[in-house]
């Protein structure tokens, strides 16, 4: 038998590479697996990331979705901090974009409606008067064709859609992709991308409900936003125009702030949060956009961003008529979401920073969301 003894210079090599913190440390990883069938015959894939800490994350190919994200509390005990469902079934039953990848244009265009290069379209509208998140049929569930890519510091893959030309009223084919990738040093970073044959807006991001007690209500998470602005908006949701300071108001989250303090004192949003923070040093490539400290277990969230903005929804309209994962009832601001992006309706308020695309430009942004425990 062929057995390996290792040469001198190799027992070094390994004695030089087995650092204490190296040789507790699990190689990160992707495993592809069979999670389920469309009505239509297809297959849709997950894809489990793991990380040199035992970070697991699970992504399927319907909606680009994350239905699992299990990570480490003060003890070292892994709990699952995402809302999802344990099977595509219910996935497919309808739900309000549990961990979905957000597009063609997430958040709120007025009316469905705009104005580009002189010609007007109108969208699907599915939010009462106004298109939401992509249309009846927005990327949260479409089904994308996925692919495990290299990764320098852990596990990715990268998910593609291909977007017909005129779907959901949108002009142009666009393609986009979303790469996560789950790296040893605790991150899970979203890079996306898309190219048009048309001009067209584009405002891609992901829909993830976080609970970083892995369940109850979210209402004593503890957040900071970094933003001195917020988008006022109309009793549809839609911006007024303006950018306001958070300054004096209940929508300050400048200092850390327990979710639930203020919740109930909200103009026009009366259930809870869910507003367009408009974050500092916009412009300025990657930089922090939010923390959320969960006091119970010791998770903290990091949420970095290269956009200009960042939707709070605090779980308003979750009504207890969801079954998810483990028979999990979501109840009323069980999970919130931090979704990076630019601003609501921006197609139709050029004081904002411009969601349109161009043939031959590349749409490329960036959000990471970083775990650890205090
Ligand atoms: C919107 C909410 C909406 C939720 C889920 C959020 O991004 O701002 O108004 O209810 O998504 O549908």
């Amino acid at each position: 038998m062929n057995r390996y003894i290792p040469t001198l210079a190799a027992c070094i090599t390994m004695l030089l590479t087995l650092t204490p913190s190296a040789a507790a440390t699990l190689p990160s990883g992707v495993k592809k697996s069979h999670y389920g069938t469309m009505p239509d015959g297809t297959v849709i894939e997950q894809y489990r990331l793991t990380n040199a800490n035992g970070i697991v994350a699970k992504i399927i190919t319907y909606g680009a979705l994350m239905t699992e994200l299990h990570v480490p509390d003060r003890q070292g005990k892994l709990g699952d901090i995402v809302l999802g469902f344990d099977n595509l079934e219910s996935y497919l039953k309808g739900h309000p974009y549990f961990g979905a990848t957000i597009g063609r244009v997430g958040n709120r265009i007025a009316k469905g409606k705009f104005t580009l290069d002189g010609r007007d379209y109108t969208l699907a509208r599915n939010d009462g008067p106004n298109h939401l998140h992509g249309g009846i049929r927005g990327f949260d569930k479409v089904v994308w064709k996925a692919e495990i890519v290299p990764a320098r510091n852990g596990a990715a893959v990268r998910f593609t859609y291909v977007s017909p030309n005129g779907e959901e009223g949108y002009p142009g084919t666009l393609t986009a992709t979303v790469t996560y990738t789950l790296t040893d040093t605790d991150e899970l970073r979203l890079d996306y991308t898309a190219k048009t044959d048309q001009a067209t807006p584009v405002n891609l991001t992901n829909h993830t409900y976080w609970n970083l007690a892995g369940g109850g209500d979210i209402l004593n998470h503890v957040l900071t936003i970094n933003a001195d602005h917020y988008t006022p908006v109309d009793d549809t949701l839609i911006p007024t125009g303006a950018i306001a300071p958070v300054k004096g108001t209940v929508m300050d989250f400048t200092t850390p702030m327990p979710i639930g303090s203020r919740l109930l004192s909200l103009d026009n949003s009366p259930r809870g949060y869910d507003h367009n923070y408009a974050l500092n040093d916009s412009g300025k490539g990657m930089r922090l956009a939010a923390t959320v400290y969960e006091p119970g277990t010791g998770r903290v969230l990091e949420t970095f961003t290269e956009e200009p903005g960042v939707q709070f929804y605090s779980g308003n309209f979750l009504d207890a008529t969801l079954e998810g994962k483990g028979k999990t009832v979501y109840h009323q601001y069980y999970g919130f979401c931090l979704e990076t992006q630019h601003f609501p309706d921006s197609v139709n308020h050029p004081n904002f920073p411009s969601t349109i695309l161009r043939p031959k430009k590349t749409y490329k942004t960036a959000t990471i969301y970083k775990f650890s425990v205090k």
